[in-house]
């Protein structure tokens, strides 16, 4: 975990955050890792999810029926989080009117409190604090053994007086600060660090979530939707992005969708075909009306790629060298140094030397092969004048600058020995995926050329090639 952790410490934004969901076996192995890749200053909170409302009754010591959730911040310094809207349950507990206690005639809804129940005390002590109170009712209280006011006389004969203190109905409670609910309605609230499954949601539900769309398996610890919404909600807003590098049955994805965030999901298992793109295919064409989908009056939209991941191209051997990975074949080896110079991988039909390109009419072909001056001629002749080409080839036997819509660049021998050769198979087209709109180049900008794109090439990347002049 140490490795992932510090990479994906490193993708964090300056004010972004970490938050993962563990079980009671690994979590406090996985806190002591997490406080040496992101500092202990930067842990925010282990938060417990109750994962399962029922006891198991065939526990043998203790139901399990939490997770926890570690939240680091990548700096704490910058790291808020986003409070919660209140619920109705919170504005629940402002139920009294000013008629309750015949204070006041406003009918303002209060609550009582912060201090619960009803005791205006504190533990701090200060002599100004240990005053007498005398009720409407002309009892004399005073505050526990211990601990004293919260307010000052002062302060107190103040609040009093702008009819903010209760004695309850029958005027001989203690005294009570009031909070209006005119107050505190539009105020947002702190997350806690404890989360009930009526607030969140528990494995259960997730369970159901999941079946809507694949009802075989609906996966073995899934995520309620509604415990994504509230990690997002805090964690993120609009816009932001969202990663989920262990996505299992795509919930976090399925929810920062719904929320207008942008995501990206990696799974190495089957499930990215089984769970994962069947579920954000029915987020985007609205028909997932699961989870927060209502909550959120979630109607469709949007899209996404999807990406399989080819092995490294370049690996470490046992003396710390890069060279080529061992499981790459010249088709792969095409496509790698495509991207490796710019280019995209895009093996045409029909035209053996377009195998990617980087703008209409800037193409690449990668090929194992020694071409003579004949060969490069032929090639040049069918490029023609208003095209170009970067021919990335074993050896040439020609003047680099002889054709000047060819530039020419030598695979070095280290590559080639070490890739499957012998043949070169174009039809392999791994990468052929449907591409975002391209922005239109303007008039004035020029296209980019072989040249100039080789000479960036080099610039931003590995010397894995070595220049054009260097022929056999
Ligand atoms: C517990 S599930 C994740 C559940 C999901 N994040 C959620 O909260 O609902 C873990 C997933 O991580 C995947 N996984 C394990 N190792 C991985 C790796 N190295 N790269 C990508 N996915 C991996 C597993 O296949 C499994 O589907």
């Amino acid at each position: 975990m140490r490795d992932r952790l510090e990479i994906l410490r490193s993708l964090l934004t300056p004010d972004g955050s970490l938050w993962i969901t563990i079980d009671d076996n690994e979590a406090h192995y996985l806190k002591v890792l997490c406080d040496e890749v992101f500092g202990r200053a930067n842990f925010v909170a282990n938060v417990i999810w109750q994962k399962k409302s029922s006891p198991s009754n065939d526990a043998k010591w203790i139901s399990d029926n939490h997770d926890h959730i570690l939240v680091y911040a990548k700096n704490k310094e910058f790291w808020r989080p986003t409070k919660l809207e209140r619920t109705d349950e919170q504005n629940r507990i402002y139920r009294h009117s000013d008629e309750y206690d015949g204070v006041g005639e406003d009918g303002k809804i209060y609550g009582r409190g912060p201090w619960f129940p009803g005791d205006m005390t504190v533990k701090t002590i200060s002599e100004n604090a240990l005053y007498e109170i005398i009720t409407p009712s002309g009892r004399v209280v005073k505050p526990t053994d211990g601990r004293a006011w919260v307010y000052s006389k002062g302060k107190f004969d103040e609040l009093l007086k702008d009819k903010r203190i209760t004695f309850g109905k029958n005027k001989d409670n203690k005294p009570c600060i009031k909070r209006f609910l005119t107050e505190v309605e539009n105020s947002k609230i702190v997350p806690k660090s404890v989360w009930l499954y009526e607030e969140v949601g528990e494995n259960r539900n997730a369970r159901q979530e999941v079946k809507k769309f694949n009802s075989i398996n609906p996966f073995g610890t899934p995520k309620p939707e509604r415990l994504l919404q509230r990690i997002i909600h805090l964690a993120t807003q609009p816009g932001d992005i969202v990663l989920d590098s262990f996505a299992g049955s795509g919930t976090t994805g399925a929810v920062a969708h719904k929320m207008n965030r942008r995501w990206v999901m990696i799974e190495l298992g089957e499930h990215c075909h089984t769970h994962i793109i069947p579920r954000l295919k029915k987020v985007i064409d609205g028909t997932d009306e699961g989870g927060i989908s209502k909550a959120v009056n979630w109607q469709g939209g949007g899209g996404f790629r999807y990406y399989r991941l080819a092995p490294s191209l370049l690996e470490r051997d046992k003396w710390g060298n890069w060279i080529i990975n061992k499981s790459y074949n010249a088709a792969m080896l095409a496509e790698a140094v495509c991207k490796h110079e710019g280019f995209t991988y895009a093996p045409s039909e029909t035209l053996y030397w377009q195998q990617g390109h980087s703008s209409e009419r800037d193409f690449i072909y990668v090929t194992t092969q020694t071409l003579n001056r004949e060969q490069l001629a032929a090639l040049a002749e069918e490029v023609g004048d208003d095209r170009s080409l970067l021919v990335c080839c074993s050896a040439f036997k020609a003047q680099p600058d002889a054709f000047p819509n060819l530039t020419l660049k030598k695979i070095p021998n280290t590559v080639l020995h070490r890739c499957e050769w012998g043949r070169d198979d174009y039809s392999l087209q791994i990468a052929n995926l449907p591409l975002a709109p391209v922005v239109e180049e303007t008039a004035q900008a020029p296209r980019a050329s072989s040249a100039t794109k080789l000479k960036r090439a080099k610039e931003m990347s590995m010397p894995l090639f070595e220049q054009g002049d260097e022929r056999e």
